[in-house]
């Protein structure tokens, strides 16, 4: 029997339901993205990732004295241990930036307070899920700038998150304006339902295995650039590009050497990804403000001309390469940038995973031989 004669197989789990969850809701015939009943535009235009943080791992948005509580935490929890420095320094200075984060994480996990507590512990995981959003933009800030030659700064506490990085990279307290960008993105980035990076930690967390384990697995499968490393490879088409009077033609010649245009399409969405609505209006104003509207013009003509022949649309990862780069951020900082992020989304998943455990464990369809004789090696 050939593969396409089984009913319940779909390529690329398409289509097939895995789960069942609270945390976020994707509408593509609307275009809207909801985490916990809340539209990401309001969340991304009037709350703060601190806040969209909270609403992901603990349910709800917390009122003031709540939320004043859960970021004293992160402020509190921020720092991570030397002996984390020390292997981020060991590190061949090309690493990418995504590998010191797997690196990053996979050292401080035995340095939580609570590593020893069992799996199924949700007061630990919730405890390790907060550390984990409080320390990733230290490890990824203070990872630039080991990998640059330069020594980590000791993070400060009136710091946001985004401030927070801001300072790591550019070792500066950072603008109200530039901070609210990146802040906005992240909410962006925080939460998309069973994505690849999401699903692959659940199932790694299923067995049950550690939190921290879920988290590396996770930045493993971001990655790649049919997922979280689309940002990176958007940003280095535009560069390629250069000019706008240039894009028409490369696009309409990448088309018909069909080409994967990067930070265009997406599985779940298959009219307009309302991240990318968001962050295109941010992205844009960026252009103007910081009088680099090259990038936003060729924005404007690639996302024409995809429109048009190909009636495909822009994801979030389009419009934040150019405002990541107008921020003056290295490419190579955009996939750990969602990370920073996403721990928040893959951390309320993998409590929620744990609230009602099930090993996750597919079947798949053998097309392999069946019967096979065994030869002696020496006759082989
Ligand atoms: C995200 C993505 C993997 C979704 O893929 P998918 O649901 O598996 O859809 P497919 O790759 O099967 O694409 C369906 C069709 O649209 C086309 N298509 C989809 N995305 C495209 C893109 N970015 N550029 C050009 N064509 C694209 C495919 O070529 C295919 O056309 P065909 O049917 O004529 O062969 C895909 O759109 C993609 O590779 N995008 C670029 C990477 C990216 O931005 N990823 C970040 C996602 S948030």
């Amino acid at each position: 029997m050939s593969a396409t004669t089984y009913p319940n197989y779909s390529p690329g789990l398409e289509g097939v339901i895995a789960g069942i969850t609270t945390t976020s809701d994707i509408s593509s015939e609307e275009s809207r993205l909801i985490y916990r009943g809340y539209d990401v535009h309001d969340l991304a235009s009037k709350g703060t990732f601190e806040q969209t943080a909270y609403l992901l791992l603990y349910g709800k948005l917390p009122n003031r004295s709540e939320l004043d509580a859960f970021e004293k935490t992160l402020k509190d929890e921020r720092e991570v241990p030397k002996e984390v420095h020390d292997a981020l320094r060991a590190l061949p200075k090309d690493t990418h930036p995504m590998d010191i984060c797997k690196v990053g994480f996979a050292v401080v996990a035995p340095f939580d307070p609570d590593y020893a507590a069992p799996a199924t512990d949700q007061a630990a995981n919730l405890r390790k899920a907060v550390r984990i959003v409080a320390k990733a933009s230290t490890i990824i800030g203070n990872g630039h700038r080991i990998r640059s030659g330069q020594e980590p700064l000791a993070t400060k506490k009136e710091h946001t998150v985004a401030q927070n990085f801001l300072y790591l990279i550019t070792g500066k307290d950072p603008d109200a304006e530039t901070a609210h960008v990146l802040d906005s993105s992240l909410t962006l980035y925080a939460e998309h339902g069973f994505n690849a990076s999401t699903f692959a930690c659940r199932v790694t967390v299923a067995t049950l295995s550690d939190i921290y384990s879920g988290i590396v697995t996770g930045i493993g499968t971001l990655r790649g650039p049919l997922h979280g490393g689309a940002n990176e490879e958007a940003m280095k088409m535009i560069l390629e590009i250069g000019t706008p009077d240039k894009a028409e033609a490369w696009i309409r010649d990448a088309l018909a050497t069909k080409k994967k245009i990067m930070g265009f399409g997406h599985r779940e969405y298959k009219k307009r990804d309302p991240r990318a609505i968001y962050m295109t209006k941010v992205g844009k104003e960026l252009c103007e403000k910081k009088g680099q509207t090259q990038w936003s013009k060729i924005a404007d003509i690639l996302e024409h001309v995809m429109e048009t022949e190909k009636g495909i649309y822009p994801n979030v990862d389009f419009p934040a390469a150019y405002a990541y780069y107008v921020l003056g951020f290295p490419i190579d900082l955009y996939t750990p940038i969602f990370v920073m992020a996403r721990v928040s989304g893959w951390s309320a998943h993998v409590l929620e995973q744990l609230a009602n455990n099930r090993l996750i464990r597919p079947a798949c369809i053998y097309e392999g031989p069946h019967s096979a004789t065994w030869v002696p090696i020496e006759q082989r």
